[in-house]
């Protein structure tokens, strides 16, 4: 099938276009790269050792995306182009309205002037909010604490009303956990601009020398050693979790957790960085970390059994990975 990916230059995006080139899709990226690097692109083709089509769009202008869907015989929509900075979302939350869930209603307006049915949107472990773990998909979902989550919940929203409306129209709705890791190359990754924000971004700075240590945000929570356990989950094992429900596609809007079902501590997750890696990793305990919860790990039961999906890489791996991209990137 040839695949619009929107958001294909990002950390995702970039993982998923090779998953999907390896399988046999075409793919055709729209990215703005508001938040990657063009250079990303030819790392994808060097290594699916195949082309793709690159064009630089923002997918909340409407005209570019009718151009698009004008020019190309699309046979599906990845959508990944979002914008994903919690806090930053707190302080210009109109920005990532717009940019989130425009981006949304537009593309799936032109999926429906263009007869195009297949739609896979990324979701987040967010839109639980504090519920109890593990999450599974029939839960009702809580409040987030900030707009991005919030723009998640509504896009879910959206799509599954269009979905409701339109038999015809298929979308997969995936709820990812904590995504880490990169390819095995070492030539993609994740690279956040400026410090980062999440967890092993930051390790890995700190293995760097880039930072001083790590601050881990409380350890008196209700988990096995006080700290924050979420349910980390690698890039690549997600990337496939997309060609998964790409091929498993049924009318209807339908959920799945992408996850591997085991939570991680932060002091777990430092002590595999340090074992997988042989590098220490200073840290000192600092307070809680506003709007964070304790646990989050997913049921991941679903995605298996409908998409015949099961995450395969453990957490040394997602260490070992995570370096091995991070030691060679030059911001
Ligand atoms: P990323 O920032 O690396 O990739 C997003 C890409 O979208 C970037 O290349 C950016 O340039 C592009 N983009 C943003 N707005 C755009 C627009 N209007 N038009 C065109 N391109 C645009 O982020 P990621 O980690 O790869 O996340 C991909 C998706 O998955 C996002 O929707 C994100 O919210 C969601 N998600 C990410 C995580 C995570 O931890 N990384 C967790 C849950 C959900
Ligand atoms: C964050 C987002 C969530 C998003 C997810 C994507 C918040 C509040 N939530 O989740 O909406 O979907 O990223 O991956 O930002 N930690 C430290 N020190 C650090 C960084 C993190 O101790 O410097 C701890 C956190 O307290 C948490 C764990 O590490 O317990 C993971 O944090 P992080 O990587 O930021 O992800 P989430 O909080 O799960």
């Amino acid at each position: 099938m040839k695949i619009l990916v929107t958001g294909g230059a990002g950390y995702i995006g970039s993982h998923t276009c090779i998953a999907l080139l390896e399988a046999g899709h075409s793919v055709i990226i729209a990215d703005n790269l508001c938040n990657s690097r063009r250079d990303t692109i030819d790392k994808i083709i060097n290594i699916a050792e195949n082309e793709v089509t690159f064009l630089e769009i923002d997918v909340t202008e409407e005209q570019a995306v009718d151009v698009i869907f004008n020019n190309y015989k699309v046979d599906g929509v990845i959508h990944f182009a979002g914008l994903k900075a919690v806090g930053e979302s707190v302080d210009i939350p109109l920005t990532y309205y717009y940019n989130n869930i425009v981006s949304t209603m537009i593309l799936a307006k032109a999926c429906q002037k263009y007869g195009v049915n297949r739609f896979v949107f990324s979701s987040s472990a967010t839109v639980y909010g504090d519920n109890i773990v593990p999450f599974v998909e029939t839960m009702d979902l809580l409040p987030t604490t900030n707009p991005y989550g919030e723009t998640k919940a509504m896009s879910e929203r959206i799509l599954t009303d269009i979905a409701n409306a339109n038999p015809e129209f298929s979308v997969a709705l995936l709820r990812y956990f904590n995504p880490v890791g990169a390819h095995e190359s070492g030539l993609i990754g994740e690279a956040p601009n400026g410090i980062p924000n999440n967890l092993m971004p930051y390790v890995t700075k700190v293995a760097k020398g880039k930072l001083e240590k790590l601050r881990v945000f409380g350890n008196d929570y209700p988990t096995v050693d006080g700290t924050g356990v979420r349910d980390y989950i690698h890039v690549l094992d997600l990337a496939e979790g997309h060609v998964a429900a790409l091929d498993n596609l049924k009318e209807g809007a339908h959920v799945y957790n992408l996850g591997t079902g085991q939570g991680t501590s932060v002091l777990e997750l430092v002590k595999a960085f340090e074992e997988a890696n042989s590098i220490k990793v200073p840290y000192e305990i600092v307070d809680r970390r506003p709007g964070d919860i304790a646990s989050c790990y997913a049921d991941a039961s679903k995605a298996k059994r409908e998409l015949g999906w099961t995450a395969k890489h453990d957490i040394i791996t997602m260490c070992r990975d995570a370096w091995s991209f991070e030691k060679n990137y030059e911001d």
